[in-house]
C-alpha cells in the first residue's frame, strides 16, 4: 500500500508518496504565483492550484514506478480560509482571497464590535480576524454583489482540489475551524452564526473528520492524474493541524512551531478550551481532539523577502551564503532589531496595519547583522504566542519545529535560545505533505488512530538546547521588540492611510 500526500501551499503544491512503513519514496513541487493586487490584498487563481496539483500528482506517479493501484488513498493539507466561489456549475467565481489578505478590518469590526466579540467567540471559538473566512463573504457581499447573488458553493483552497479529484463538495474538521462558522466545541457547523451572516448552510461543503473518506476519483480525475478510480480521498487538514501530525504534535506539553511563510506556535489540547480574550485560535485538531495556535502573518517570508526582493540576491546558493554571513553577527544583531510586520500582523496584535521595520542602526552595522536581525525578528514574534500559551499555563516541554526556515541551524539555535525551550527536529522533513499521507494511511486502515500513526512514524532526529548566556540577552531584547509596535502602533494607521 502507498499513499499520496497532497500540501497545497501559498507558493507551492508538494506531493509526496509515502509507503506503508510510513517511508517516503518520492516528492515532487511545483510553484504558482500568488497576485498582490492592492497593498494588504492577496489573491490566486484556483485553477493554477489545480493545474500545479494534476500535473505534480502525474509526474510524481510516473517518476516513483509505483504501481497505481497500490496508491490507496490521498490526504491534504491547505493553506488555511482562503475563500473560494464557485457558481452552480462548479464554474470558479473571482480569485480566491487569501489567508493573509487584509482588505475585511471593517467586516471584522462589525463582527466583534457590533455584534461583539463574546457572542461570535460562544459561537465558533473565536472572534473575527481579516484572514478568517466569514468576513471575506461578507467583503463580497458588500462590495462586489453580483458575484455574491452566484454563489452556489463555498470551499476552502485545499477542498477546491478535492471536488476536481472527487466531484464532492466536502472539508475537515480543522480546516472548518478557521472559517469563522464552525461551533469548533461541537464539531459541526454554527446555526446561530450561519444565521447571523445570512449564509445557507446548503452552500457549505459538508464537514468530515480528517481521517474521513470523503470520496473516490472521479474517471475524468483518475485518467487526468494517472491515479486509479479506487483511490480514495480523505478530509486531511489545515496545514498547521496537518503540520502537527507530520512532526508528531497530538498531545499536550510538545509544541510545534512552523518557520514557513507563516510562522505559527501550536499546542495541542486534549479538551476544547478558549481564552478569554480570545488572543489564540482554538481550532478543532485532526486527530479527534482540539488545538491552540498563534499566527504570525510573515516568518519565512521576510527573508525570502530581505534576500531576493532587497539584496536582489536570486543565485542558487544565495540563502546559504547570507545566513553564513549572519552567523557573524551576534546574539542581538549588534543592536539592531526587525519588527516582522510586512503583511501586518495576526497574532497578537491583529493589525492590517503594521508594518516592518528595522530598528536601532548605527553607522558600524552590516549587513549580517540586518540579515541576523529579521531572523530574530520572527522568532520574537513567534515569542509573543508562546507567552500567551504560558499565561495560560499550558505545559511546555519541547518545541518541535518545521517549515522551510527550519533547515537552518542557526536560525533553530535562534529559535531555542530566545523562546527558551528545547527545539527539537524529526526524522520526517516534509512537514504537513507527510501529516497529509498520514492521514491518509489512517482512512485506508492502516493505522487505527492518528495518535496510533503519529507514535509509530515520528521519531527526534536532534534537539537543540537553549544557550543560557543567550536567553539572557534575548530577554531584554524581547521586551524592547515588545515595546516597538506598541510605541509605533498610530504610525502605522498614519503611514497607511497615507498610500
Ligand atoms: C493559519 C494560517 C496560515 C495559512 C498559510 O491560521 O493562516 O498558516 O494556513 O500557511
Amino acid at each position: 500500500m502507498n499513499f499520496l500526500g497532497v500540501d497545497l501551499g501559498t507558493s507551492s503544491v508538494k506531493v509526496i508518496i509515502m509507503n506503508e512503513e510510513g517511508q517516503v519514496i518520492c516528492s515532487v513541487s511545483k510553484d504558482y504565483d500568488v497576485s498582490y493586487p492592492k497593498v494588504g490584498w492577496a489573491e490566486q487563481n484556483p485553477e493554477d492550484w489545480w493545474t500545479a496539483t494534476r500535473d505534480g500528482i502525474r509526474e510524481i506517479v510516473n517518476n516513483s514506478k509505483v504501481e497505481t493501484v497500490s496508491i490507496k488513498g490521498i490526504g491534504f493539507s491547505g493553506q488555511m480560509h482562503g475563500l473560494v466561489l464557485l457558481d452552480k456549475e462548479g464554474e470558479v467565481l473571482r480569485p480566491a482571497i487569501l489567508w493573509c489578505d487584509q482588505r475585511t478590518q471593517e467586516e471584522c469590526d462589525y463582527l466583534n464590535k457590533e455584534i461583539g466579540q463574546e457572542k461570535i467567540s460562544f459561537y465558533t471559538g473565536n472572534m473575527a480576524l481579516t484572514g478568517f473566512t466569514a468576513p471575506k463573504l461578507l467583503w463580497v457581499k458588500k462590495h462586489e454583489e453580483e458575484i455574491f447573488h452566484k454563489i452556489a458553493h463555498v470551499l476552502l483552497p485545499k477542498d477546491y482540489i478535492r471536488y476536481k479529484l472527487t466531484g464532492e463538495f466536502a472539508t475537515d474538521i480543522s480546516d472548518a475551524s478557521g472559517m469563522l462558522m464552525l461551533d469548533v466545541k461541537n464539531r459541526k457547523w454554527s446555526k446561530e452564526m450561519l444565521e447571523l451572516l445570512q449564509i445557507e448552510e446548503e452552500v457549505l461543503p459538508k464537514v468530515f473528520e480528517s481521517w474521513e473518506v470523503t470520496g473516490k476519483l472521479t474517471r475524468d480525475a483518475a485518467k487526468n492524474t494517472g491515479l486509479s478510480e479506487d483511490t480514495v480521498v480523505v478530509g486531511g487538514a489545515g496545514d498547521q493541524a496537518a503540520g502537527a501530525v507530520g512532526c508528531g504534535v497530538v498531545k499536550s506539553g510538545i509544541l510545534s512551531a512552523s518557520l514557513g511563510t507563516s510562522g505559527v506556535i501550536f499546542a495541542s489540547s486534549d479538551k476544547y478550551e478558549v481564552d478569554k480574550e480570545n488572543r489564540l485560535h482554538s481550532f478543532c485538531h485532526s486527530n479527534g481532539k482540539w488545538h491552540q495556535m498563534g499566527v504570525m502573518l510573515s516568518a519565512a517570508s521576510c527573508l525570502k523577502w530581505w534576500i531576493e526582493d532587497i539584496n536582489k540576491n536570486t543565485e542558487e546558493m544565495a540563502f546559504e551564503k547570507l545566513l553564513e554571513e549572519a552567523s557573524l553577527s551576534p546574539a542581538g544583531s549588534r543592536g539592531v532589531i526587525f519588527l516582522p510586520y510586512l503583511m501586518g500582523e495576526r497574532t497578537p496584535y491583529s493589525d492590517p496595519n503594521a508594518k516592518g521595520v528595522f530598528f536601532g542602526l548605527n553607522i558600524t552595522n552590516k549587513r549580517e547583522d540586518m540579515t541576523r536581525a529579521v531572523l530574530e525578528g520572527v522568532c520574537f514574534g513567534l515569542r509573543d504566542s508562546l507567552e500567551i500559551l504560558k499565561d495560560l499555563k499550558v505545559p511546555i516541554e519541547a518545541v518541535r519545529v518545521s517549515g522551510g526556515g527550519s533547515k537552518s541551524l542557526l536560525w533553530r539555535q535562534i529559535l531555542a535560545d530566545i523562546l527558551g525551550v528545547k527545539v527539537q527536529v524529526i526524522n520526517s522533513k516534509e512537514g504537513p505533505a507527510y501529516g497529509a499521507a498520514i492521514l491518509a494511511a489512517v482512512g485506508c486502515g492502516r493505522y487505527i488512530t492518528v495518535d496510533e500513526a503519529c507514535e509509530k512514524l515520528i521519531k527526534v532526529n536532534e534537539s537543540v538546547e537553549p544557550i543560557a548566556e543567550n536567553v539572557e540577552k534575548y530577554n531584554g531584547y524581547y521586551k524592547i521588540y515588545n515595546s516597538l509596535y506598541r510605541a509605533l502602533k498610530d504610525s502605522f494607521k498614519e503611514i497607511s492611510e497615507l498610500q
